[in-house]
């Protein structure tokens, strides 16, 4: 057991993110996000998110530990991203979570950021636990893993070219909607017939549960081109096919493959789980198939630090003062997780 509360950070992306967790409980959660600060850019930059966390990441430990009502002393353990995301924005956290550790003298954990992710679900209020099948799909991943023990969730699924958020982003930007444009995507596709546009659905029939939304993304290009003026009127009903061919796959896999696998429940993360078409086909399709389905709230779904303070309970910790040696990883260990 790891000792408790455990102060968690986390900023492998652009989100400069710190919680306090005991056991299930969220005590604080804090995030300060730089997304305006990338969005004239199209995308995050990464120099400019890394220095970005250095002046935002003592001040939201602090906000962290405030709303907590602890001081540094009160701490257990801490918890921080070590693995994937940018490089240069997890020194920063692994460099902030070291330091504090060592003052403090207790252990450190280095967690893999999906898996927080796919930890999430076990905070309360959902406080889900395994067996389940967890989908993780935002900006940067998109996953299936089969969850039997939440130490070593299995990698059963992944795209093969972009992530799910990534396509839709992709999408919004050929439409003339902003960065990221998930959202606005589907803002857009409410007032659009979703079965105006036929795209291909990526490895459709191939019995595996990967993913793959390269296809997709040019044939929207080519319709864009093909309806030249009137592309902007048939916004809405591009916006409604496109989403639909992105989110239908998520959905029918995950389920899909709790089948295979035999679990009661499936549970959504990632940022793409905020959209509202993919949480209706999921709901419907696991309820079709007897399932339970759980998804946290928003704030848990997007980049935080509590879900990496979950993941630390399935973590096994460095003591003090050998986590010294650690160091931050770019990317994701072969087979899935580094647990
Ligand atoms: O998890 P997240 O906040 O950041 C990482 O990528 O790690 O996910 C961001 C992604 C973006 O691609 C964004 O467009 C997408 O989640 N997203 C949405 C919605 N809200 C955010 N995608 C579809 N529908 C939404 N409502
Ligand atoms: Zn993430």
């Amino acid at each position: 057991m790891l000792p408790e509360p455990t102060l968690a950070i986390e900023t492998s992306c652009d989100e400069t993110a710190a919680a306090v967790v005991h056991g299930r409980r969220i005590v604080s959660n804090v995030v300060a996000s730089q997304a305006d600060l990338h969005a004239p850019y199209g995308g995050v930059v990464p120099e400019v998110a890394a220095r970005h966390h250095v002046g935002t990441v003592n001040a939201v430990v602090d906000e962290a530990l405030a709303r907590a009502r602890l001081t540094l002393g009160d701490v257990g353990a801490v918890a921080v991203t070590g693995r994937p995301g940018l490089i240069g924005a997890l020194l920063v956290g692994v460099a902030t979570a070291k330091a504090l550790a060592y003052a403090a003298g207790i252990p450190l954990v280095m967690v893999d950021h999906l898996h927080g992710h796919i930890a999430a679900v076990w905070l309360e209020p959902v406080a889900l636990d395994p067996p389940f099948l967890s989908l993780v799909a935002s900006g940067g991943h998109t996953r299936l893993d089969l969850v039997q023990d939440l130490r070593r969730p299995r990698l059963i699924g992944e795209t093969i070219d972009d992530a799910a958020g990534e396509a839709l982003d992709k999408g919004a930007r050929l439409l003339g909607l902003g960065y990221p444009g998930g959202a606005a995507l589907e803002r857009l596709a409410q007032g659009g017939d979703r079965g105006a546009f036929r795209f291909p659905v990526g490895l459709a029939g191939s019995g595996r549960f990967d993913f793959s939304f390269a296809g997709v993304k040019t044939a929207l290009l080519y319709a864009v081109r093909g309806l030249g003026d009137e592309a902007g009127e048939r916004g809405p009903d591009l916006a409604a096919s496109y989403q639909e061919a992105v989110v239908r796959p998520l959905a029918d896999r995950l389920v899909a493959a709790a089948r295979r696998h035999r679990v009661p429940a499936v549970a959504l993360g990632g940022g793409v789980a905020a959209n509202g078409r993919l949480r209706e086909l999921v709901a419907e399709r696991a309820e079709g198939a007897g399932l339970t389905l759980a998804v946290p709230e928003r704030a848990l779904c997007t980049d935080n630090a509590a879900m990496i303070g979950a993941a630390a309970q399935f973590t096994d910790p460095a003591p003090w003062p050998d986590f010294l040696a650690l160091d931050a990883v770019a990317t994701a260990p072969p087979g899935g997780i580094a647990a």
